[in-house]
């Protein structure tokens, strides 16, 4: 068994696996190198050499425990014809949403325009890199993918104030939404997927009024069906207030927490294996600090099951060199 399939299935604690959330991206010199001649980044993410080539760039460098699928959750808004552009020093831009279009589409029709991504996948679970290490998979949570749909771009700090004015279009686009993430989870899973992380990003922005509604109830319903396909599921609901009630209610197998969170209270509450924490940004700072948080959340998390990982995806400007430092810290610790 691999080691993070070690620390989440039989909650292993002398093992320290890592891998790191955006870890085939802009920070490394040969990732930019092809994203500068594949200025479109969604035909970047459908051509099955270049995703799997990038996906596997990392994986040459450092000695992470898994290989996470270069993609990306807006390929789902994308799949359902909704338009989907990312502009330079922006982000992500969206087109209008036309219900009626997507109410339309089919299964088959959905997993033809994006089969690359399954293609993809396949590729590197087949490739030696991976061998005794995990491929990840992955979906955005339905609350984050909705914010998108209906934001048309990220909501940086707030939703537009009309975000809630259609009721029946939110719950509409929900349901779309479960029936198309259990698509790809399935197909992502049948592809060489062993585990799939739910990227939930705006957990943080819900009202707690909200959050059984938004988050609880269809993360659940995503969570119990990737367990029936046999397959551990890890949660990320960056910013969410409650990280033991989520948990005491939507039951991942583990849980991956953000830099703002206090690990040592996590470590407290939450019985599950966890991922993740650390700020990105130490990453940015010198390698005595480096060190000294590293060991910071290998420690408090000694005798619990643990998957080193950021609190967010590794940042841009991050030198490749740091990286190194980090991965070869948390493996000789
Ligand atoms: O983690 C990985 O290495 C796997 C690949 C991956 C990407 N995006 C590649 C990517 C994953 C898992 C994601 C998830 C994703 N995408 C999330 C959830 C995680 C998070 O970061 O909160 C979100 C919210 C998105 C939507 C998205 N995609 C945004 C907001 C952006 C622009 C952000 C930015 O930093 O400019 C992207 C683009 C994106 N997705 C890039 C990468 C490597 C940058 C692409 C580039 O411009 O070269």
């Amino acid at each position: 068994m691999t080691p993070i399939k070690e620390t989440i299935i039989n909650c292993k604690t002398d093992i320290n696996p890592i891998w790191i959330m955006r870890q085939a991206g802009r920070y490394l010199p040969e990732f930019r190198e092809i994203r500068k001649i594949n200025t479109d980044f969604i035909k970047l993410c459908l051509n099955e050499k270049l995703s799997a080539e990038i996906t596997l760039q990392p994986l040459k460098r450092f000695n992470f425990d898994a290989a996470i699928i270069f993609s990306d959750i807006l390929m789902i808004p994308y799949g359902l014809n909704q338009k989907v552009e990312f502009k330079k020093d922006f982000g992500p831009i969206l087109g209008d949403l036309d219900l009626n279009n997507i109410s339309k589409l089919n299964e088959s029709d959905f997993v033809e325009k994006i089969s690359p991504v399954y293609k993809a996948i396949n590729l590197v679970s087949k490739n030696e890199l991976t061998n005794n290490k995990s491929t990840i998979g992955f979906v955005g949570a339905p609350w984050t993918l909705l914010v998108y749909m209906i934001n048309k771009q990220s909501p940086k700090k707030s939703l537009k104030k009309d975000f809630y004015r259609d009721k029946s279009l939110i719950s509409n686009i929900l349901n779309i939404l479960e029936k198309f993430l259990k698509i790809h989870i399935k197909n992502q899973i049948n592809s060489g997927a062993e585990i799939i992380q739910i990227f939930d990003s705006w957990a943080g922005l819900l009202n707690e009024k909200n959050i059984p509604e938004y988050i609880y109830s269809p993360t659940l319903n995503l969570v119990d069906y990737t367990k029936s396909l046999k397959t551990p599921v890890i949660c990320f609901p960056r910013g969410i207030k409650d990280y033991k009630q989520y948990c005491d209610i939507v039951k991942p197998d583990a849980i991956c927490i953000d830099y703002d969170v206090d690990p040592i209270k996590i470590l407290k509450e939450i019985k599950i294996p966890v991922q993740g924490g650390m700020d990105p940004k130490v990453l940015l700072t010198n390698k005595e600090n480096l060190e000294k948080e590293t060991k910071r959340y290998l420690d408090i998390f000694k005798d619990h099951p643990y998957i080193f990982n950021l609190g967010h995806g590794v940042l841009p400007e991050t030198d490749p060199n740091m990286m190194d430092y980090l991965v070869n810290t948390v493996k000789n610790y």
